[in-house]
């Protein structure tokens, strides 16, 4: 693991951004792999100003999405689908048909799940993935359990990610209970990981996720055996490491 420590939410967002960008440079249609949520937001507003700026060229990437609640529309405005629109897709100059997102509306979600893997595969794997942390350490939606989920699959969200998400919605009761989630197995087969992390609030989950055992109740411990991934912390994030 690369670990490196910015001094704040916008330089983290640049760094993470300068290796999406190299990615793009060096092929320019690999496949990205996005996460939503507040984390990525910085990272997103860097790629969209170097886009702007024609330093990065998205006309060939293609992306896949980690997750998305179910039975949300993806035109909901909490929908991950239009936080991507809103937040990237709109921004860069990437074909909307080139964007793949898990579709929780599908009537199959067994099948969903299926066709998402292996649109995946089919893409060639992910080249470069982008994850942020849950305060429980999910990554994804790949909740603490007692196994590491291999693919795509649906998951029940727990009380603790219902907590730190229902911020977005007008009521608790309108959050999703739901989701498809690229599975962990999915997430570590991508060739590349920037794994992004801010807040004193994540301090503790930090350290736990880099430094502790590997294990299934702390999911993101697993990146600790991938052969490539970048951590980009800021210095509260990293502040019990
Ligand atoms: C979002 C995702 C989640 C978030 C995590 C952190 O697509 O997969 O794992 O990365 O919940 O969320 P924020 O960034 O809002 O703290």
């Amino acid at each position: 693991m690369r670990i490196m420590v910015c001094r704040d939410k916008a330089a983290q967002g640049e760094a993470a951004a300068s290796l999406f960008a190299a990615q793009i440079l060096r092929k320019a249609d690999s496949v990205l792999g996005f996460a939503t949520g507040s984390t990525p937001l910085m990272t997103y507003a860097a790629l969209a100003g170097l886009c702007e700026r024609g330093a990065v060229d998205f006309s060939k990437a293609r992306t896949f999405n980690l997750d998305e609640y179910v039975g949300m529309d993806p035109s909901h405005e909490q929908s991950y689908s239009r936080f991507m629109a809103d937040n990237l897709f709109s921004k860069v100059n990437i074909p909307r048909e080139n964007c793949q997102l898990p579709n929780g509306n599908a009537k199959d979600m067994d099948a969903e799940c299926g066709r998402y893997e292996a649109a995946i595969e089919a893409a060639g794997g992910i080249d470069l993935q982008l994850l942020g942390i849950g305060h429980n350490g999910h990554i994804g939606f790949n909740e603490p359990s007692g196994h590491f989920a291999r693919k795509t699959h649906c998951v029940t969200l727990t009380e603790t990610t219902i907590e730190a998400n229902k911020r977005f919605f007008a009521s608790a009761g309108e959050m999703p209970r739901r989701a498809l989630s690229m599975g962990i197995g999915t997430i570590m087969k991508a060739r590349g990981i920037v794994l992004v992390i801010h807040g004193e609030d994540k301090a503790d989950i930090t350290a736990k996720a880099i430094r502790g055992p590997v294990t299934p109740s702390v999911p993101a411990s697993i990146l600790q055996f991938h052969p490539d991934v970048t951590v980009i912390l800021d210095e509260t994030a990293a502040a019990k490491l």
